[in-house]
C-alpha cells in the first residue's frame, strides 16, 4: 500500500540516503527524517497550535532530553519524595509526551495508520494554573513559525557534538535492525558531519534555537548538558525563574532544588524500576531503558579515533565559531 507521502514526496524526491539497518533518511526543508518521522512531522505542521502557557522542550536527539523532561516536570509539578512520586511510577517520556513521537506516531497508528485522515488530539490543559509541557526534536527552521506565533516558552538543551554522536551511535546499535546491518563508527562520523542523521544537521538545529534565545530571551532558554552537569542547582534555579515557578532564596527553596537535582540525577533515574524496563513503549523500536546509558561528559574519547575527533572539531569550529562551543 502506498501512502500519500510515498507518492508525493519520496518517489519524486531523490534526496534520500541509506542510514543504518536498511533504513533510509529523507530530506525535508533542509533536515533529515526517517520515513515515519517525516510523515509525523507533516501532521504536526498541519495541526499543532501551541497555547500561550505551553512549555516546549526542544532538543536534538541524545542531548539530554530525558533528563530535562524529568527536571521540567519536577519544577512545574513539584512533588515531595515518596513511593508514589511521578518519577518513581513513570518514565520521563511518559510524563512529557513528544509531539512527533508519542502524540503523532503512536496516536496515529491507533487511529488507523498512515492512510488515516483522523488527527490525534493534543492533551487538554487540565489545570489552567499549570503549563502544558510538550517535547520535540523538530528544528526551529521547521517548527519556528508555529512556535513564534504563540507566547509559549521554549527550553532548548544541547550537548557536545562528539558525545551526542557517540550517544546516538550506541542508541542505534541497540535496535534489532542494526544487528543485521550495523552502523559502523566511520559511517556514523561521516553522516553526522554531513548532517545526515535523524533531525540533522545537528549544527543548524543548535544554531537556530541559540539565535532565538538571544533574540527572545524571555521565550527561549538555552542550556547545555555540560553546564547542567557542572552546576545542576544553579541551572534548576534559573529554569524555575524562566518558567515562572521560581524557588525562593531561603533554605526551603534550596532544599527543593536539591531534591529535584537528586531525583533527576542519572543514578537515581536509571535505578528506578520503571526506567529499567525492557518493554517496548508503543511504536518506538527501543525500550525505555535505552534512554539511560552512561550519562557522562566526554565519553566520545573512548570511541572516536583522533582523526575522527579532528574532523568533527574542524566542522564545529567553522559552524559555531564561539569559544565556549565545544572545541
Ligand atoms: P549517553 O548515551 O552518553 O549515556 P536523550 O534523553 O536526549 O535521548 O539523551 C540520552 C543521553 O542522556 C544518554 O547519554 C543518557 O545516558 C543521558 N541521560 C539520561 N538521563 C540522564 C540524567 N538523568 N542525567 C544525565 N544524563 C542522562
Amino acid at each position: 500500500e502506498t501512502s500519500e507521502l510515498d507518492k508525493n514526496d519520496i518517489n519524486s524526491s531523490p534526496q534520500r540516503e541509506k542510514w543504518c539497518g536498511h533504513e533510509f533518511l529523507y530530506k525535508f526543508q533542509g533536515f533529515w527524517f526517517t520515513k515515519t518521522y517525516l510523515e509525523a512531522t507533516k501532521k504536526v505542521l498541519e495541526t499543532f497550535k501551541p497555547l500561550p502557557g505551553d512549555v516546549i522542550l526542544a532538543s536534538f536527539p541524545k542531548t539530554g532530553t530525558t533528563w530535562l523532561k524529568a527536571i521540567l516536570h519536577s519544577i512545574i509539578h513539584p512533588s515531595p519524595r515518596h513511593e508514589n512520586h511521578p518519577l518513581t511510577l513513570n518514565h520521563p517520556h511518559q510524563l512529557i509526551r513528544s509531539l512527533e513521537t508519542n502524540l503523532y506516531i503512536e496516536k496515529w497508528t491507533e487511529l488507523g495508520g498512515t492512510g488515516s485522515t483522523k488527527t490525534p488530539e493534543f492533551p487538554a490543559v487540565k489545570d489552567p494554573k499549570k503549563a502544558r509541557i510538550l517535547a520535540t526534536h523538530l528544528p526551529y527552521q521547521i517548527l519556528g513559525d508555529i512556535l513564534s506565533f504563540s507566547d509559549c516558552k521554549i527550553v532548548y538543551v544541547t550537548r557536545n557534538p562528539k558525545d551526542t554522536l557517540v550517544s546516538l551511535w550506541h542508541f542505534v546499535q541497540k535496535s534489532s535492525s542494526a544487528e543485521k546491518d550495523p552502523w559502523e563508527v566511520e559511517a556514523a562520523v561521516d553522516q553526522f558531519c554531513r548532517g545526515v542523521v535523524p533531525f540533522g544537521p545537528y549544527y543548524d538545529h543548535v544554531l537556530a534555537y541559540w539565535e532565538q534565545s538571544l533574540n527572545r530571551p524571555g521565550n527561549v532558554h538555552f542550556l547545555t548538558y555540560e553546564e547542567l552537569k557542572e552546576n545542576p542547582k544553579f541551572h534548576v534555579r534559573k529554569l524555575g525563574e524562566f518558567l515562572r515557578c521560581p524557588f525562593d532564596q531561603s533554605e526551603d527553596g534550596e532544599e527543593k532544588i536539591e531534591e529535584i537535582v537528586k531525583m533527576c540525577s542519572f543514578e537515581s533515574l536509571s535505578s528506578q524500576q520503571v526506567n529499567k524496563s525492557n518493554e517496548l513503549p508503543g511504536v518506538f523500536p527501543l525500550p525505555y531503558s535505552s534512554f539511560f546509558r552512561k550519562g557522562e561528559v566526554g565519553d566520545h574519547k573512548n570511541y572516536l579515533e583522533d582523526k575522527m575527533i579532528a574532523k568533527i572539531d574542524g566542522i564545529t569550529r567553522k559552524k559555531f565559531s564561539r569559544q565556549w562551543f565545544y572545541v
